[in-house]
């Protein structure tokens, strides 16, 4: 069964480049980013594959760790991370799940048969230190991910778990933000002494200094 938001990310024991996986365990009190990738040894999986190694900082600095996935064994991820390196500048530096039995890709629905009945599609599921799934995105096999828009979604999430805000279309990290409608102008006032730009009743701009 699909996974919806705020479902608990359901945990599992699978073997990775990494070593075995015990997904809770692993996770820690981090965020997540699982995500599948169809096949090993092919092109757009590797620019993929090559970019979140790359992006591992950036990660890092909002506490969260990634982990792929695709149906192939682990040989074959071992032989196929020598090629991420060569021809993408960054060594794989998180775990690759092993999924030939499709455990894992079977508990997040990540194949979708009538799109390939074998392959996994491009799932990324974001999911928060209590193991909450927090998004989720489904991408086709022939379109390789915006992982800068995975990070974006993060910031935006940690920034709203914290503060009474929502964030609008096309923000980013330091842009303004949305004081929630549920906040009366009374509460407003002594969350934000800076003051907002009252667009309208329900829309109300707020710079934050974070
Ligand atoms: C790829 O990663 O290049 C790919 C995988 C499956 C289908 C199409 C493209």
């Amino acid at each position: 069964m699909a996974l919806h938001l705020g479902d608990t990310a359901p945990d599992f024991t699978q073997e990775s480049t990494e070593g075995t996986i015990h997904f809770h365990e692993w996770a820690g009190d981090n965020w997540v980013i699982l995500f599948s990738h169809p096949k090993d040894f092919t092109p757009v999986c590797t620019t993929e594959l090559g970019e979140v190694s790359r992006l591992k900082p950036e990660f890092e600095k909002r506490n969260a760790k990634a982990i792929g996935l695709s149906v192939d064994p682990l040989e074959d991820h071992k032989a196929w991370a020598g090629d991420i390196q060569e021809t993408q500048g960054h060594a794989l530096n998180f775990p690759l799940l092993a999924d030939a039995d499709r455990k894992v890709s079977d508990l997040y629905d990540m194949i979708h048969p009538n799109a390939n009945d074998t392959l996994t599609v491009r799932s990324v599921f974001i999911i928060d230190p209590d193991k909450k799934v927090r998004l989720t995105i489904t991408y086709p096999a022939s379109t390789g991910r915006n992982f800068a828009e995975i990070l974006r979604v993060l910031d935006s999430l940690q920034l709203t778990d914290n503060e009474k805000v929502a964030t609008p279309v096309n923000w980013n990290k330091g842009d303004d933000c949305i004081i929630v409608p549920a906040l009366s102008n009374e509460e407003a006032k002594q969350r934000f002494p800076q003051g907002w730009d009252e667009k309208k009743p329900y829309l109300r701009m707020v710079k934050l200094d974070k």
